[in-house]
């Protein structure tokens, strides 16, 4: 059976990428894109660069790369704004970080010095470890509303955009929960002109792209696009959104291992993690609302994958624990430690220990790249809302109210996979394979 394709826009022109926060992980992003185009390094982790795509049966031996099968903006094609609520430019914000090797930074300095941040969007109640004096000065969040969507205008013509999108890789703002001011687009826009507090930053820089038809991804776990107003916005707008909180560390490790155990009906009894981290994320998280922001979103995990109420013998009172710990002697480079007590036939213990010693914007960075591409990639092809195929880079997927999220890495790379065949009108893979057999 033919299907059809999805009629996609090309990926002509520049593709503006609107960084919210240029700390480690923007800064690693742009670095390892500006690497990868003079041929210094290799983009490894990113699936739309090195990705390939089995096409048709398995005896047909298609398998093109990813970025060959469906249209994705060249890297030579991106070009980088920013907000942070420092002054520091890409270079000076990148060696702070202090991620880079020192030899690869030299050879990309004039890309990341170019790369100017504009002023925040500032209010100290989300973000209280840090205080800034880079932020726009204007009190009425309508007002910063308009100067962020003034921003993006003048970024585009500036920069000579055909396209734009943007993506949050500014700190976790403080837990904030929904209320009122956030159910529908009018009481939102009211919200703003009375400078409601339940209106966070983020929201306001997610509310400022979504009027321009800008796509809008979160790395962070806040709630952000994740209320009615903002998602009715994007359907209104005609523009994808996409989240929360980008899958990394321990949390990747999770969705392979706990999968894994669940699929062989192996009982898990606890779950116990911890990390140790030095960058200015950790320093955020290290306050407890700040904190509190990221539990939710890592904790949700387990529960999804193992569901006790299906399986109350084998993960009914499974305690799960998750600890961030700051701890500057490490900058970037995180430790994590998990263990996790296992029940087996005849009720045995069992004990798993996994010792990650990761670099947070190692991981995160090709995720960006990824991200941008893709929700540009959905934005051409119409797609609009939430985009639950994307579901494979985040720790706590935006999903439409009533659908559990799924977490399972292997069943979010299937979906991904799934979508872009959708899109260019290729089968759908099941794996069923009886057919190799029955003809
Ligand atoms: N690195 C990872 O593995 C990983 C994984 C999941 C999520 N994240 C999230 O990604 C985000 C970025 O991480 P990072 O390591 O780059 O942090 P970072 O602290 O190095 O950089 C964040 C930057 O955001 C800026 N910022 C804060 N509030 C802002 C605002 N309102 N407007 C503009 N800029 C603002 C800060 O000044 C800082 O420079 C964090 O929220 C983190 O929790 C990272």
């Amino acid at each position: 059976m033919t299907l059809q394709a999805v009629e996609i826009k090309p990926a002509k022109g520049k593709l503006g990428i609107l960084l919210v926060g240029l700390g480690a992980v923007s800064t690693t992003f742009v670095a390892g894109v500006e690497a990868a185009k003079k041929k210094l390094r290799t983009p490894i982790g990113s699936l739309t660069q090195l990705g390939h795509i089995r096409l048709g049966k398995r005896t047909e031996n298609r398998n093109p790369l990813i970025k060959e099968f469906v249209p994705l903006a060249d890297l030579n094609d991106l070009v980088y704004g920013a907000w942070d609520l420092f002054p520091d430019s890409g270079y000076e914000a990148a060696v702070k970080a202090g991620v880079i090797p020192r030899d690869l930074l030299d050879q990309i300095k004039d890309d990341l010095s170019a790369l100017k941040p504009m002023e925040a969007i500032y209010d100290e109640s989300y973000c209280r470890k840090l205080k800034s004096t880079h932020f726009k000065k204007i009190a009425s969040k309508w007002d910063q509303a308009q100067a962020l969507i003034a921003d993006i205008e003048n970024f585009k013509k500036a920069n000579n955009c055909d396209r734009m999108t943007m993506i949050w890789c500014a700190s976790t703002e403080a837990f904030n929960s929904l209320g009122d001011v956030h159910s529908s687009i009018a009481k939102f826009e009211q919200g703003l002109k009375n400078n409601d507090t339940a209106i966070s930053p983020s929201m306001i820089y997610a509310y400022a792209a979504l009027i321009c038809r800008v796509g809008y991804a979160n790395g962070a776990p806040n709630l952000t696009t994740d209320c009615p107003a903002l998602l009715d916005l994007s359907q209104e707008m005609g523009v994808p959104v996409s989240g929360k909180d980008f899958k990394t560390g321990q949390t990747l490790v999770k969705t392979i291992i706990a999968p894994g155990l669940a699929s062989r009906y192996i009982g898990i009894s606890g779950w116990f993690s911890t990390n140790i981290l030095g960058n200015r994320d950790g320093e955020v998280l290290d306050a407890p609302e700040n904190f509190k922001t990221k539990e939710e979103s890592k904790l949700s995990v387990l529960e999804s994958v193992l569901q006790p109420e299906l399986y109350p013998d084998l993960y009914g009172n499974l305690y799960h624990k998750v600890r961030i710990e700051y701890y500057p002697p490490r900058g970037d480079n995180k430790e994590g430690w998990d263990n996790i007590d296992l029940v087996g036939w005849l009720g045995m213990p069992m004990q798993l220990k996994i010792n990650f010693l990761c670099r947070d914007s190692i991981l995160a960075a090709p995720l960006v790249l990824d991200l941008v591409l893709f929700m540009d990639l959905a934005h051409r092809a119409g797609l609009k809302g939430i985009q639950e195929w994307l579901s494979f880079y985040y720790k706590a997927p935006m999903v439409k109210e009533g659908l559990t999220p799924i977490h399972d890495l292997a069943r979010q790379e299937i979906k991904l996979m799934n979508t872009l065949r959708y899109l260019k009108g290729e089968d759908q893979i099941t794996h069923l394979g009886l057919d190799y057999y029955t003809n």
